[in-house]
């Protein structure tokens, strides 16, 4: 076999609660901005799609946990719904919410999987969004109130944390591009909502570790986050334009989370260039900075699913800054491979590229991948066969291209300690809703939400049982 991994290699999917628990309000749970939004403007969701039920874990998880162990997993990450766990924000538990946390927990250990537990994937509740979300320094201090909680209840039997998944995106969506509720474009709170993600991290980091020292929290326990990273590609590398453009793009989408939860400091370049468009905020304190240096991450996750390839400017941007963009323009290679149903670029080598920035730039921190995946719509339709079997070869290529990548940047020397998926199965997103299908696990809608494995699915078991391929 070529490609093996070393012992102990993570090998799982990646589920979130927005995305697949299903509401289930009587059972106590708060709405969340997505709730909210969608009784707003259902437009707005494709196929006019709420997340509902979802593909409704709340109640079928005894039974995908036994698909999971068919996939043969050893690890699995899902989130906590911070509205489920605490309706009112203000520390009272929602006991049906701890009961079907401690199941699943439970049963993944049961099955001799490890439980890897999120908190935070972009589902603000809303009586935190009411007091203004992430801009919020109040909303940092009830989300870290919320992580010692969590810690408290579950971290007797979870070792593996993550604060965040990929917080950039609730930046991007919220306050930049509007694909999130509440749809602002305003970069200068963009950049203060940023500020107060990474000390929400920092200060969750903190009672981690205070909880950890006292005992309450085993010794091996660790935290991290999960930030979506792309490798960015000057148009043309021997064009200096070009190449400034790409270490742009770079400091806002990888360095701006990267550097203060890695390194406990911003990125003084990024800091200069904000300083220069006079966007640097003052309202940070020094206690602040403080906690961010002390408190940073034990091991990273990072979602890969295309990489960035920029140029300079077509038309060269005047007047304030709205967002990144001011200073770089997108480029799209004209013979690149890419998912048709998705519209991203398919490029393996960047996961590799990225490991080898995290190896050389930051102290080879220990990572794993949180996320990888295709998102199919008509590609899967087309792949099933009378049957009903999804014969999903398109995804397998993809997972073994990466898994390539992966592979050889271990065999280069990256920490790189396991791959999770996404997604475990089918399921709901964020304004694309039930469209794009990434799942090892197919869900069938019209019929009881009844799972069946993917071609793909018993590809990657083999693979997870071989610990390589
Ligand atoms: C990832 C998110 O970035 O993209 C997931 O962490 C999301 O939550 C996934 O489901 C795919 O998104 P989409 O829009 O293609 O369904």
């Amino acid at each position: 076999m070529k490609h093996k991994f070393k012992e102990g290699f993570y090998w799982g999917t990646a589920i979130s609660a927005l995305q697949t628990e299903g509401t289930h309000s009587d059972d106590g749970k708060a709405d969340s901005t997505f709730d909210v939004w969608f009784k707003d403007e259902p437009e707005r969701f494709f196929g006019g799609e709420g997340n509902g039920i979802a593909v409704d874990f709340y109640h079928m998880y005894k039974d995908d946990i036994k698909l999971m162990k068919e996939l043969n997993h050893n690890s699995f990450r899902f989130s906590i719904a911070w509205s489920r766990l605490i309706p009112n924000g203000d520390g009272v538990l929602n006991e049906k919410a701890v009961e079907f946390y401690n199941g699943v927990i439970d049963e993944l250990l049961a099955n001799g999987i490890e439980p890897f537990i999120c908190l935070f994937h972009f589902d603000m509740p809303w009586i935190m969004q009411e007091k203004g979300g992430w801009e919020s320094l109040e909303v940092v201090n009830y989300f870290a109130e919320y992580a010692g909680i969590a810690f408290k209840l579950f971290g007797d039997r979870v070792k593996k944390w993550f604060t965040h998944n990929e917080p950039i995106v609730p930046i991007e969506g919220c306050y930049l591009y509007g694909f999130h509720y509440p749809k602002i474009n305003d970069f200068r709170r963009g950049i203060k909502a940023t500020y107060y993600t990474i000390l929400s991290n920092a200060k969750a980091v903190k009672k981690f570790r205070e909880l950890r020292e006292r005992g309450v929290l085993s010794k091996d326990s660790t935290i991290g986050a999960i930030l979506s990273m792309s490798p960015v590609y000057p148009r043309d590398e021997n064009d200096v334009e070009d190449v400034k453009a790409a270490k742009i793009c770079e400091l806002f989408f990888t360095n701006s989370f990267l550097d203060p939860m890695v390194k406990g400091a911003f990125n003084k370049e990024l800091l200069k260039l904000l300083k220069t468009h006079n966007l640097l905020l003052d309202f940070y304190t020094e206690e602040e900075l403080t906690i961010i240096k002390e408190n940073t991450i034990d091991f990273l996750g990072f979602n890969y699913y295309f990489p960035r390839r920029v140029k300079s400017k077509d038309i060269r941007s005047e007047g304030e800054v709205n967002n990144p963009e001011y200073f770089f323009d997108h480029y799209e290679l004209p013979e690149r491979l890419f998912n048709k149903d998705r519209g991203w670029e398919i490029y393996p080598k960047g996961v590799y590229d990225l490991l080898m920035l995290l190896k050389d730039e930051y102290s080879n921190i220990p990572v794993y991948i949180s996320e990888n995946g295709i998102g199919r719509h008509n590609g899967d339709q087309e792949d099933t066969d009378e049957n009903g079997y999804i014969n999903d070869d398109a995804r397998i290529e993809f997972v073994k291209g990466h898994l390539n990548w992966l592979w050889e940047a271990q065999e280069s020397g990256s920490n790189i300690c396991g791959y999770h998926m996404w997604s475990l199965m089918d399921n709901w997103s964020m304004s694309n809703a039930f469209k794009n299908k990434y799942g090892f696990l197919y869900v069938d809608r019209e019929n009881g939400l009844k799972r069946s494995i993917k071609k793909s699915g018993h590809w990657i078991a083999k693979v997870s049982e071989n610990n390589g391929f």
